[in-house]
């Protein structure tokens, strides 16, 4: 059982590409729905949000947890890995292929306010991006859309101008999506961007590297492609992005839940 979390429905994102490669697996998931955004609220805050979701996921059997939220790994992946015996994957801002790819030596990154504060994303620049030029923006309000089933027209691209019209101006050849909302904003983003703008989600590299990890862990339990959805709020929009990804989830897989 894999849990998966986020303070919303972004982690969707990583979950869409867990299940693309792992389908036969069993997944749990928590949108921390009534307690979202995450982006400008205190690290001790998140960490207590972290906590008692790790904990709720743990007492639905999950072997491994998911972070699919970047600022509650910024915030929160160390104190879990420290406190509880299971695996962790966490989310990073994808630095170092943006860098590592551009021509123009200049990269853009989204990401929430507390993920560019976070000890690992200053890390991972100085790991990976000493010889670019990294254009940073808080993405204020993106994750509202999300959170709210808007992923297109006027509004999102009136928005998504301020944060991307910088970064183009700048020179960026490549745009590293640093929260997991904004794969789901990605078509409005390339609209704006152009096609010659490397978009990078690190979606399909957090699936990989926790199908090695369930690879490296004895004796598992097999699974049998079970699907629970949880929310702390509504389960509108999770509902409807999930049944895009697994069209078979039944409606009672959908449950609202306090944490
Ligand atoms: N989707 C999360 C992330 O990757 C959190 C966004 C938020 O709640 O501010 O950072």
């Amino acid at each position: 059982m894999i849990g998966v979390f986020d303070s919303g429905v972004g982690g969707l994102s990583v979950f869409r590409e867990l299940y693309a490669l792992m389908p036969e697996q069993d997944y749990v998931y928590l949108s921390d729905a009534a307690h979202c955004p995450y982006g400008n609220k205190p690290v001790e805050y998140i960490i207590e949000r972290a906590e008692a979701i790790t904990r709720f996921l743990i007492g639905k059997g999950a072997e491994v947890v998911v972070i699919a939220c970047n600022t509650a790994t910024a915030a929160a992946v160390k104190y879990l890995r420290e406190k509880y015996p299971i695996p962790f994957v966490g989310m990073e801002p994808a630095i170092k292929p943006a860098a590592l790819t551009s021509k123009t030596g200049v990269v853009g990154v989204l990401a929430t306010a507390n993920t560019f504060k976070g000890s690992l994303y200053h890390n991972t620049l100085e790991k990976f991006a000493s010889d670019v030029e990294v254009i940073e923006k808080v993405g204020e309000g993106l994750v509202e859309f999300v959170e709210g089933g808007l992923t297109d027209g006027p509004e999102v691209e009136k928005v998504l101008h301020r944060y991307v019209d910088p970064m183009l101006e700048s020179g960026a050849d490549a745009i590293v999506l640093g929260c997991t909302h904004y794969p789901f904003l990605e078509s409005a983003i390339r609209k704006i961007a152009g096609d010659g703008i490397n978009i990078i989600n690190p979606a399909p590299a957090i699936a990989l590297q926790t199908k090695r990890l369930l690879e490296s862990i004895e004796g598992r339990k097999p699974s049998s492609s079970q699907y629970s959805f949880y929310s702390t709020g509504d389960t509108s929009v999770m509902h409807s992005i999930v049944s895009k990804i697994v069209p078979s989830v039944p409606d009672q897989a959908f449950l609202t839940v306090k944490v």
